[in-house]
């Protein structure tokens, strides 16, 4: 199975991409976590795509698809891969159109996390991650066990660098101007599950579960 989930900036994809690849036994392909990897290691790339990230705004799509395509034909998602935050914009959704094509792995379920914006900024303000293995953390909705450390590898975690109030702002507009339109595309084909993620984090990941194992 080969799926998609989408959603404006705080809706939870990472949060419940952790629980979709664990449960399903899909590869997580988060493009953010790749930029910021690619950020901290300053690569051309990081450094070129840190100058829209840091301002809320998209990276361009030539990069952006060039790195997913990439990382799409390597081995590890012969069994079925999970895309965090990819696409974003139709020229992306249609670019995907034809990798999936020529890897021969077609989507299969596009997830869409509706949620209120005006909810959004309490999310983002409080979530912590983990800079080395990428775990999610909430200071309310989702403590790690010992303030400030990571409950896996023992990290001290970080409030990532573009969650401000100002930068969401940004990334709300880019996600209604850009990515909007791709989930329409992929609505046109009868891809699309809405998903309430205005629940708790277990409600959230019930309704989805039982969405993929429906797909399954
Ligand atoms: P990216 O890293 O993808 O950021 P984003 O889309 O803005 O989304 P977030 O990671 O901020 O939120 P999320 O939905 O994963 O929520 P999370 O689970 O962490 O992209 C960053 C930047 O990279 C972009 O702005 C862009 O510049 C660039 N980029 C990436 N992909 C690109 C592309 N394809 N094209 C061009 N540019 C691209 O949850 C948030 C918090 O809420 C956490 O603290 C969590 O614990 C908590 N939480 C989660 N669910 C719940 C719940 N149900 N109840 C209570 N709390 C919850
Ligand atoms: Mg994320």
């Amino acid at each position: 199975m080969n799926v998609l989930i989408m959603g404006v900036a705080g809706s939870g994809k990472g949060t419940m991409s952790e629980k979709i690849s664990e449960n399903f036994g899909l590869k997580h392909i988060s493009t953010g976590d790749m930029f910021r990897a690619a950020i901290k290691s300053q690569t051309e790339l990081g450094l070129e795509a840190k100058k829209y990230i840091d301002k809320g705004l998209l990276v361009p799509d030539d990069l952006t698809i060039a790195m997913v395509k990439d990382r799409l034909s390597q081995d590890d998602c012969k069994n079925g891969y999970l895309l965090d935050g990819f696409p974003r914009t139709l020229p992306q959704a249609e670019a995907l159109q034809e990798i999936a094509k020529e890897i021969g792995k077609p989507i299969n379920c596009v997830l869409n996390l509706v949620m209120p914006f005006d909810t959004l900024a309490e999310r983002i303000t409080g979530r912590r991650t983990c800079p080395k293995c990428r775990a999610i953390y909430h200071i309310k909705f989702s403590p790690s066990k010992v303030d400030g450390i990571c409950d896996e590898c023992q990290t001290p975690l970080i409030h990532r660098a573009d969650d401000s109030v100002e930068q969401l702002k940004v990334r709300i507009q880019e996600h209604e101007k850009n990515t909007r339109p791709a989930l329409e595309y992929y609505g046109r084909m009868g891809l699309v599950k809405d998903i309430n993620a205005a629940q708790s984090i277990d409600g959230v990941w019930h309704d989805i579960k039982s969405v993929l194992e429906s797909v399954e």
